[in-house]
């Protein structure tokens, strides 16, 4: 390091409050810190903004009915169509031939489409569902890699009314027959395969798979994404994408009219149980929600450039790379790939090329860049940065500064998002032209949303002391249940702090957080038992299942323990039956099984063998103290186990490596 870089790092360290880069406010499409005021006066008619941002086939009559609480709709009334809001409208605009989507292959191959092109694509897309026989409200799967064909199939869908449940490519082949058995979801759009750091990965065989496993007549198209890199061959039921789409090319097909509260898409996601949530957005408030934050909070303009590097197979995708960019009629950047590959600069190689405006990562994609050194950002001209985004789990200051430093050039301002799959969209965060940023905290809510920090009983806590994270009015973007289980909705996100009887509702997102002084708020992660991989949600009890689900497996307990990039890092702990070794083939036998029900994502880091796990004379687990071995941590009073002797020797087995 250079005199100057020590310098600069010394006073990176000690700042705490940054002041957005004047250049920035300048162009800014929020500056007036009245925003907040406005909204809490004007509340729920404040949202009217946002619907305002959506072209509507009829005007909604009601922002917010409330009569069914915590069923709350949004825009009642109103009726509209996804795809018509983020692709013909923008035609109709005379912004035919501005780009709508710049894809990149893994291999260095580049596919551009206009929005005019898009919207072909679509339409043709859309016909050939409806040859296949998809109706309005089919829920259609979309178990596919990150290729052009993705957006196209969302968007086709939405186009005729059918909603898509996108299940990430990286999930398991069981991940899949899961879903789509929950959905009765009879079509499914997946591809032969994709590219992985130069490999043809094959995904079709994994289809195949998960295929067997639905229990009713499946249809299904296959994106031939390899071409002679992978040889597959089409089974029954099973349709080349290509060539349908061939026979429908030059089709026009009229946006389905869907009202305001019709489903727009499922997407599921990890709960306390084993059973992924089904949860539900419909296509006013979601849409108007992500077009809304993608203005206000990523400051997006249809001139921009955008890059979101997530995979579509998560909500980040769904609202930032897909609906909300488009929908404001900005060029979205997509990616088939990982960022080391060819090289470590392959990011800021990718945000060069295309002159990214506004780039929005993970932490852990900020932790690994870190890790590789700034050399591979110097590398790159970055200077058409304006703003730098993260999303999906704590960002701790240092990685925070680093982003901020390396690879905004330090006159970029950094939104730190809190939000998740059930909130559609951005809740926490500061307003890029607005607020100054404070490197780990997240910032203040957003306009309209009533965040607060809670105790155990529901009462605010003071500045500065930890408690339970809460919403406690409704916002447009919210999901509106879970999939054919209202129940299940209610007690996972209404039961604990709202008042039914006095009609009160609280949502509580299983977050831990606290609050400053000016109302900053920092999320310490979740409070229930689901695990944050590398910004990727997982649930213990499911990975659990499918251990103890591994011949020879008696019992098991999941904990995260901390990770210098993931974040957190998967540590099973395992008892075996009688009569059978912990040994080295049973451990690969339990990660196999890992893989096999949810994907690679959740292999453990370790699998560590014990002949008990610690429990408290009621006979719970003591998962804290599990949690606290896996990271390594100091640990505590362990006087009140049933079976304090067994600590040691499992701490010995984890640390001693
Ligand atoms: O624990 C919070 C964490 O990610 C969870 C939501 O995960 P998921 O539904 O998969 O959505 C991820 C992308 C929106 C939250 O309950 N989380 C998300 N963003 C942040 C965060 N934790 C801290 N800071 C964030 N910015």
């Amino acid at each position: 390091m250079t005199e100057d870089d020590v310098n600069l790092e010394a006073r990176l360290e000690e700042q705490d409050t940054f002041e957005p880069p004047e250049s920035f406010v300048e162009q800014a499409n929020v500056t007036d810190e009245g925003i907040y005021e406005e909204f809490e006066e004007n509340w729920p008619e404040c949202w009217e903004q946002a619907a305002d941002l959506l072209s509507w086939d009829q005007e909604y009559d009601t922002v917010l009915e409330d009569g069914n609480a915590p069923f709350y709709e949004w825009f009642t009334g109103g009726t509209l169509n996804a795809s018509y809001n983020c692709l013909d409208r923008h035609v109709e605009d005379g912004a035919e031939d501005r780009t709508a989507i710049e894809w990149e292959g893994e291999p260095g191959e580049t596919r551009t489409y206009t929005y005019g092109e898009l919207l072909e694509e679509v339409e043709a897309f859309a016909a050939t569902l409806r040859d296949l026989g998809v109706e309005e409200d089919d829920v259609v799967t979309l178990y596919m890699p990150m290729v052009p064909e993705l957006p196209i199939a969302m968007l086709a869908c939405a186009r005729i009314g059918a909603p898509h449940s996108v299940v990430f490519a990286g999930f398991s082949a069981d991940a899949l027959a899961t879903r789509m058995n929950s959905a009765s979801s009879e079509y499914l759009v997946t591809a032969d395969g994709y590219y992985r750091r130069g490999d043809a990965l094959d995904h079709i065989s994994k289809t195949n798979e998960g295929l067997e496993d639905v229990d009713h007549e499946t249809t299904t198209i296959v994106v031939d994404r390899l071409g002679d890199d992978l040889d597959h061959t089409l089974e029954d039921g099973q349709h080349d994408y290509e060539e349908l789409v061939d026979d429908n090319r030059g089709e026009s097909v009229e946006p389905v009219t869907r009202d305001a509260e019709d489903m727009l898409f499922l997407m599921y996601t990890s709960g306390t149980t084993g059973q992924p949530k089904g949860v539900k957005h419909t296509t006013a408030g979601y849409l108007a929600y992500t077009a809304w934050t993608s203005q206000t909070v990523l400051d997006l303009e249809p001139g921009d450039t955008y890059w979101c590097s997530a995979d579509i197979g998560w909500i980040t995708g769904h609202s930032y790379i897909i609906y909300g960019p488009l929908a404001l009629g900005t060029t979205t950047v997509m990616y088939e790939g990982t960022p080391d590959y060819p090289d470590k600069d392959r990011f800021w190689e990718i945000a060069e090329k295309n002159e990214v405006d506004v780039f929005y990562t993970a932490p852990t994609a900020i932790r690994a860049f870190m890790k590789w050194g700034k050399e591979y950002p110097e590398r790159h001209d970055l200077s058409s940065l304006r703003l730098l985004g993260t999303v999906g789990e704590p960002i701790n200051p240092r990685a925070w500064k680093w982003y901020y430093k390396h690879i905004g050039g330090e006159e970029c301002p950094i939104v730190d998002t809190w939000w998740q799959t059930e909130t559609g969209g951005h809740m926490i965060t500061t307003l890029p032209g607005v607020n100054a940023m404070k490197p780990g905290s997240a910032g203040p809510a957003l306009p309209g949303v009533d965040a607060r920090i809670v105790d155990a009983q529901g009462e605010e806590v003071e500045a500065g002391e930890a408690g339970y994270l809460t919403v406690q009015k409704p916002w447009p973007g919210m999901l509106r249940t879970l999939y054919q289980n209202d129940d299940r909705f209610i007690d996972e996100y209404w039961r604990e702090y709202s008042d039914p009887d006095a009609d009160e509702w609280v949502y509580f997102p299983e977050d831990g957080a606290k609050i400053d002084e000016d109302d900053y708020i920092t999320v310490l992660g979740r409070v229930d038992d689901v695990l944050n991989v590398s910004g990727h949600r997982l649930g213990t009890m499911e990975i659990e299942s499918a251990i103890v689900g591994v011949e020879g497996v008696a019992e098991a307990a999941v904990v995260g323990g901390d990770h210098e990039v993931k974040g957190e890092a998967v540590y099973a702990y395992v008892i075996t039956e009688d009569g059978y070794e912990g040994d080295e083939e049973l451990s690969e036998k339990i990660v196999e099984g890992v893989v096999d029900a949810i994907g690679p994502i959740a292999k453990p880091e370790e699998v560590v063998f014990t002949p008990e796990l610690p429990k408290t004379r009621s006979g719970k687990i003591m998962r804290r103290l599990l949690e606290d071995i896996a990271s390594g941590n100091e640990l505590g009073n362990t006087s009140t186990l049933r079976n304090p002797e067994v600590v040691d020797d499992i701490a010995e087995q984890v640390q001693g490596d």
